[in-house]
């Protein structure tokens, strides 16, 4: 790589005059800090852009630690990744403090207190299409600024005002548009035109190299810097959220917004062929899942077969499989309904669940129900970003808006898009939500209650010390993700980069099918699975995850995967 390098200088001092090589240089010497691939000694941060990458590190430079960083980049990504990036969403966090203390922070959106279970049913009891995806109904109460309050209240230590100050900065600037960027806004259009009216900010196309700038956003940023958190849930900024909602038609009130709490939750840990795992509770089902695919995989030497194998892929098929099955069943607000967590993560239960694995063939989803952990023991956009500062804090905090610019309904009084994430919960018993996966009655509607998550960001601990920060979007195909890239990691010894890069598949129970990134897989591969009873969807142009991980090396720096999926970049000092 130095050599290319080198060569590539020679050539330029060669061809071009000496003061456009001192431009170039400059260039490479100011970018040089944020990229895919980047080594820190000291801090890091990997997000969806690498203008929130930036800031994050920024503020660490200026002393500030992983919460300042955290409360930061979430606002920055508002305007640098509108798609996922939010103050009117919500979200999870996951953190680890240098002397070993773990811990979450809940700030999921919530259902509004005039909410009821059959909200999104006709008369005669059917789904009506788009009424949870789309438009104000699809609303919950959002939750990420209470999120950042919160952990900044307990763990930051650099004044919000001045935070918010460095993404005034960039939301008046505004944020060069990437070509990935302009194909996601120019699917925007149609949608915010019918949402929204012609005149709304995104019902435009935008063209790669255009510069969106954020005046209205920059006003609610001031208002924050001005009235804090109270100001969005209680205050100027509130009232006019509600004066929005209302006006075209929505159910959450004032009460809503000031009811609207974040919850420290005790994280899921478990260990993994001699590394503890720490996740994400439930109303996320990230961290059980994980932690039931991972028990399933344990006592299999899965590095014994070649990576992406056909027995590779079978096992990994079939314990998702088995653990989507039970999630769909189980899982939901831990505020309302009791779930046997420690059931579900029982090693004795979790070998009865693999009692009838095979790799002789497939064993279909409609053989496989939700197993009985209580009696067995009787005794389409989220975003992702990790953290770690100079102090050896780490935070990995998984952000959502749940579908690409949540219901599309964009406020262009305050700058922001509010979320969709009412669709998370099952809207009907056995009706699939936008990413398939049904639900039942653990997973219903209910005023003020939290909608099943599938969202899963992780800490992962080797010998006692920090070695993995992950996590990434994807809807249900988030918690094969982190699986896949912890196992490329562990098991099949990548490298972080490669670990992340690596292609992809997934299976949730229902639909009765393994998902593959289209054209990375050996289609010879397919033929095989075939044989053996698997169904195989070749993504249509879908990629699976877009992972923003940070590996501690033995020696103490920092590795970053920022996936080459998207323009996910890393910034570190
Ligand atoms: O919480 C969840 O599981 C979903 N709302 C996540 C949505 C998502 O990841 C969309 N991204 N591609």
């Amino acid at each position: 790589m130095l050599k290319v390098f080198t060569h590539a200088i020679k050539i330029l001092f060669a061809k071009w005059p000496t003061a456009n090589v001192a431009f170039f240089l400059l260039l490479i010497g100011s970018c040089q800090s944020t990229s895919k691939q980047l080594t820190a000694n000291h801090a890091m941060v990997v997000s969806a852009r690498h203008e929130a990458s930036n800031i994050g590190v920024e503020v660490m430079k200026k002393g500030g630690n992983a919460f300042d960083a955290f409360f930061a980049v979430q606002l920055a990504l508002s305007v640098a990744h509108p798609n996922a990036g939010n103050v009117g969403g919500g979200g999870f966090m996951v953190y680890r403090l240098a002397n070993g203390e773990t811990g979450t922070l809940d700030f999921r959106e919530k259902a509004p207190m005039a909410a009821h279970k059959d909200m999104y049913l006709d008369a005669h009891g059917e789904v009506i299409p788009n009424s949870s995806t789309l438009g104000v109904l699809a609303v919950g109460v959002p939750g990420s600024v209470d999120g950042i309050y919160t952990a900044h209240n307990r763990f930051g230590s650099i004044p919000t005002h001045a935070l918010i100050e460095e993404v005034i900065q960039l939301a008046a600037k505004g944020v060069v548009v990437t070509q990935k960027q302009a194909e996601s806004l120019a699917n925007l259009v149609d949608v915010s035109t019918a949402i929204n009216g012609v005149h709304s900010k995104f019902s435009k196309p935008y063209k790669e190299g255009d510069t969106i700038q954020y005046p209205a956003f920059v006003n609610t940023l001031k208002l924050l810097q001005k009235g804090g958190r109270d100001a969005f849930y209680k205050g100027e900024l509130a009232k006019k959220m509600i004066e929005f909602l209302k006006s075209h038609g929505g159910i959450i009130t004032l009460k809503d917004l000031d009811k609207y709490k974040s919850v420290w939750r005790k994280a899921i840990e478990f260990e993994y062929k001699g590394h503890k795992i720490i996740s994400m509770p439930p109303p996320s089902s990230g961290g059980v899942c994980l932690a039931q695919m991972l028990k399933m995989t344990e006592k299999f030497e899965i590095n014994r077969w070649k990576h992406h194998s056909l027995e590779h892929i079978q096992l990994l098929t079939e314990i998702e499989r088995r653990s989507f099955a039970d999630r769909n069943h189980f899982l939901g607000d831990p505020d309302f309904i009791e779930m046997p967590i420690e059931g579900m993560l029982h090693q004795s239960y979790l070998d009865k669940r693999m009692e009838n694995f095979t790799l002789k063939e497939a064993t279909p989803s409609s053989m496989v129900a939700h197993g009985n952990p209580i009696q067995l023991i009787e005794s389409n956009e989220t975003t992702h970003f990790s953290i770690v500062d100079p102090f050896g804090n780490a935070v990995a905090v998984t952000t959502t808006l749940n579908g690409n610019y949540g219901s599309k309904l964009f406020d262009d009084n305050l700058g922001f898009f509010y979320n969709n994430e009412m669709d998370d919960f099952s809207v009907k018993i056995g009706v699939p939500n936008m990413f398939g996966l049904t639900g039942t009655t653990a997973n219903a509607i209910a005023p003020e209650k939290r909608m099943l998550s599938s969202m899963t960001p992780t800490i992962v601990e080797k010998n006692q010390e920090l070695f993995l920060v992950l996590g990434t979007p994807g809807g249900s195909t988030i918690i094969t993700s982190v699986l896949q890239t912890i196992l490329n990691v562990i098991d099949f010894e990548m490298d972080i980069e490669q670990a992340v890069s690596s292609p992809r598949f997934h299976h949730q129970w229902l639909p009765d099918q393994i998902l593959f990134e289209p054209e990375k897989f050996d289609p010879k591969l397919f033929e095989k699975l075939r044989l053996k009873g698997y169904k195989i969807n070749e993504g249509k142009a879908q990629i699976i995850g877009k992972v923003d991980a940070i590996m501690r090396t033995p020696s103490g720096q920092y590795k970053s995967g920022a996936d080459p999926r998207g323009d996910d970049s890393a910034a570190g000092f």
